[in-house]
This record gives C-alpha cells, structure tokens and sequence, in this order.
C-alpha cells in the first residue's frame, strides 16, 4: 500500500487507475484518521465496489475545527490507521500536510448556504465550510467516481450530496449505515476522550434515538410527541447538556412537523466535555 502526500501524487495514480482499468473508477473514503470499526466498514464498502483502486486520505482538517474545539488534541494514530487501511482494503493512503491542501495565502472556501447553518452547523459555525472546502479539495485530487461517507455524519451527508450536485462534481455518494458498540454508542474517534462515567452517560444518545424509531413503529408521527419523547428520554442523563433534538429532511435539514419515511431524527449532546452524535433514518 502506497503513502501519497501531495495532490498531484493522488491525482496522477487515479489518472492512471483509470487509464489501466478502462471505463473503471476509483473510490475515494475521506478520514480524518483515528480509524475505527466504523471507518473500517467505508473502506471494505469502497474495496467492494473498486478493489485494488481504493484510495483512503486521512487528513485532520483544520478548517472545519472552531477556535476552541479539539483540533490540537485530536487523537493522531498515522501508523495503526494504516494497517486497519490496508487490512479492508485501501489500495493507497493519501496523507497531505496542511500547507499541501491549504497553500499559504489561500482564500477560496466552499459554502454550501442554507444548509451549512443547520444542526452541526448552528452549534459550530464555519464546520460545514471546512468540511465542504475539504471535501471539494479531495474530490478534485483524486477524481473518484465513488465517494464514500458515513450515515454517522448524517448532516454533513446532506452537505456534500447538495455541494456534489451543485458543482456538478461527478462522483456518486455512498452512504454507510452508522457502525455502533454492542452496547449502542455509536462509533466515533471522539470517543476516546469519555471517562468510564461518561461512556455509561453516553448511551442516552443511541437510547434517545431508539425511542423515537419505537414510538414510530408504534405507529407515532407527530414530530412534537416524537421530540418530547427524545427530550424525556436525555431528561434521565441530567449531567449529558442536550445540543439538539431534530426531526428533519435529509436533504433540506428543515424541521418537519410529521415524521415520514426518510426523515431524519437527529440527536447531539456534550458527555462532559465531549460532543457526540446520533441519528436514524426513520422507515
Ligand atoms: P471522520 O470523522 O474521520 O469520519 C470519516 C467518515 O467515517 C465519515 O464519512 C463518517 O461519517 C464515517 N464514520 C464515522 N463514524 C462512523 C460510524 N460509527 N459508522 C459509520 N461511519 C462512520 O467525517 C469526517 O471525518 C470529516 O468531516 C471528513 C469528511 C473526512 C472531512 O474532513
């Protein structure tokens, strides 16, 4: 498996790829690192779909982190994200330094408006801008014909789906169900920060989550009854500060006053001093 560190190195082995496989694409997996079971699934997805033209980048981004978020301490793990890489199937790693995605003096961002404000969005503004700016960078370098994201990230889906199809960037986005604990606490690299407290406290996010996909099986559509229920449920975890408890469209992330297949119901909250989220698509 090859390290690539600049963007022409990425560029030029997925020309080549697709030079070698006629008519074939490549799938591109973007990382922040600090790999986990859930990053994994995307990559043996991705190696499904393309093997052998599987490229993983792991970049820590630093436009999407606001001034007083984790950025520095953001768990770095280069050498074990490689092998779990490799192991499910990464053909290569794209790893840039942060001059080689951001050029001294760079002033181009990519603001997808309306969207970039909702959920995540409102609580750390300037996220969704990092997140897009990034990903539009990436898609660029590497030209793939898949791109593939975790349904973890459920708003930043709708971000990159509306910035994809806005700036007609070509390739498909595939989405992957959200990896979860036996226990129920979605997967995350963040999770490394709880104390054993707060990794107990942390459940309330999946078990929020699962009464309001079981009030909907019980045949509850009301987004009101649907919320409170949620915000009952994070009433349980006083010391667990709720961030938000949405119900929207996937893809417009505008509040709904029903729940209908496909909604999204959307939950994140501090354990501590750590931010998680949850979600479902509701069926
Ligand atoms: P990161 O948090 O490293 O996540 C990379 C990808 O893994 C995202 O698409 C995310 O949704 C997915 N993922 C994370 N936890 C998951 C889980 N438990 N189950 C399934 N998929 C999961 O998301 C980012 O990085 C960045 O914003 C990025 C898109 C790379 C841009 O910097």
């Amino acid at each position: 498996m090859q390290i690539l560190k600049t963007v022409e190195e990425l560029r030029r082995w997925s020309r080549a790829q697709r030079c070698e496989y006629a008519g074939g694409g490549i799938a591109l997996v973007p990382t922040m690192g600090a790999l986990h079971a859930g990053h994994a699934s995307l990559i043996r997805a991705a190696a499904e779909a393309r093997r052998g033209r599987v490229a993983v980048s792991i970049f820590v981004n630093p436009t999407q982190f606001g001034p007083n978020e984790d950025f520095a301490r953001y768990p770095r793990t280069f050498k074990a994200d490689c092998a779990l890489a490799e192991r499910e199937g990464a053909t290569v790693i794209f790893a840039p330094s942060v001059e080689e995605m951001y050029p001294a003096g760079a002033t181009t961002f990519v603001d997808v408006e309306g969207l970039s404000e909702r959920l995540d969005g409102a609580s750390r503004p300037g996220h969704f801008r990092g997140v897009a700016t990034v990903v539009a960078k990436l898609l660029n370098a590497a030209e793939p014909d898949l791109a593939f994201f975790g349904q973890k990230d459920a708003a930043q889906v709708a971000v990159l789906r509306r910035m994809v199809d806005d700036l007609r960037l070509g390739a498909k986005i595939v989405v992957c169900p959200i990896v979860r604990e036996g226990d129920g606490l979605a997967l995350s690299s963040r999770n490394v920060y709880l104390s054993a407290e707060e990794r107990k406290q942390a459940l309330v996010l999946s078990h929020a989550v699962r009464r309001v996909e079981s009030m909907v099986a019980g045949g509850e559509r009301q987004s009101a009854a649907l919320l409170e229920a949620a915000r009952g449920v994070f009433a349980e975890e006083p010391t667990v500060r709720v961030d938000y408890i949405e119900l929207v469209d996937w893809e417009t992330l505008w509040a709904v006053l029903r729940a209908a297949p496909g909604t999204l119901c959307a939950v994140a909250a501090w354990v501590g001093k750590t931010r998680l989220i949850d979600n479902t698509i509701l069926q």
